[in-house]
C-alpha cells in the first residue's frame, strides 16, 4: 500500500517535528521530561493497525508491546517485563488487548501454512481454534470464520492475562489496572469492544468483587 523511501521517511520527520514545534515551541523539551501513559496495549505487529494515530493519541500516551496475533504468553520474558514495569513504574490504569479482522497470524495458524517460527509462535492459536471448533465450524464463509476467532483470540488472551501473578499481584494491591479486549475492524476502522463477561473471574477468585464498580467509582 505505502511505498515510502528512507528519504520520505526522514523529510517526513523533519515535517512532523516543524508541525509539533508549531504548536509548541517546548514541546520535544516537555516530552523528554518523561511519561505518563495511562494505557498499555498489547496489540497484533500487523502494519495496518496504526494504533496512535486511529485513537488520535499523542506520543506518551499509550506503552505499547507488540507480536504476531497479539498473543499474552505466560513464559515471554518479553512480554512479562513490559506487564511489570508498566504496572509497577508507570501506574498504568488500563490495559487493552487489541486484535483486528484480517489477521495474517490468525489465518497462518489456522491454515497452517509453512511459515517458520511464525508456525511455532501461533500454535496457541490453533489450540484456540480447536477449543471453540464447534462454533467457528458453523462459520461457512472463511474470512467471517477468521474474524471470529479474531475475537475469541483477543478474550482468550485477555483471560491469560487475568491469571498473570504479575496482574493478580497489582489487583490486591491497587485495584486496577482494569482489563480490556478490543478488536480493530480493519474494513471500516471502527474499534469494537469485546465483552469480557468478567463475572465468571469474579466467581472462581480471579477478580474482585468490585472490579468493575470500581473503576466506574474513581473514574480511572
Ligand atoms: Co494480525
Amino acid at each position: 500500500m505505502t511505498g515510502l523511501k528512507i528519504s520520505e521517511l526522514i523529510e517526513n520527520n523533519e515535517d512532523w517535528i516543524k508541525e509539533k514545534l508549531k504548536t509548541d515551541k517546548n514541546y520535544f523539551t516537555k516530552l523528554s521530561k518523561g511519561q505518563n501513559p495511562r494505557y498499555l496495549m498489547i496489540s497484533c505487529s500487523d502494519s495496518r493497525v496504526p494504533l496512535n494515530s486511529m485513537l488520535k493519541a499523542e506520543p506518551g500516551e499509550i506503552f505499547i508491546h507488540r507480536n504476531i496475533a497479539n498473543q499474552i504468553n505466560m513464559t515471554d520474558i518479553n512480554f512479562l517485563s513490559v506487564l511489570e514495569y508498566s504496572i509497577e513504574h508507570l501506574f498504568i490504569k488500563h490495559i487493552i488487548v487489541v486484535g483486528h479482522y484480517s489477521c495474517g497470524g490468525i489465518a497462518a495458524a489456522v491454515d497452517g501454512v509453512d511459515q517458520g517460527l511464525v508456525e511455532n509462535w501461533i500454535t496457541p492459536v490453533n489450540d484456540i481454534y480447536n477449543k471453540h471448533n464447534e462454533e467457528l465450524s458453523k462459520i461457512k464463509d472463511t474470512q467471517k470464520r477468521m474474524d471470529r476467532l479474531s475475537e475469541i483470540n483477543v478474550l482468550e488472551q485477555a483471560k491469560n492475562l487475568i491469571k498473570i501473578p504479575i496482574y493478580q499481584r497489582a489487583l490486591k494491591r491497587k485495584k486496577y489496572p482494569m482489563l480490556h479486549a478490543w478488536i480493530f475492524d480493519i474494513y471500516t476502522g471502527k474499534i469494537i469492544q469485546q465483552d469480557l463477561c468478567f463475572n465468571e473471574f469474579i466467581q472462581n477468585g480471579l477478580l474482585p468483587e468490585d472490579y468493575v464498580s470500581y473503576f466506574e467509582d474513581n473514574l480511572l
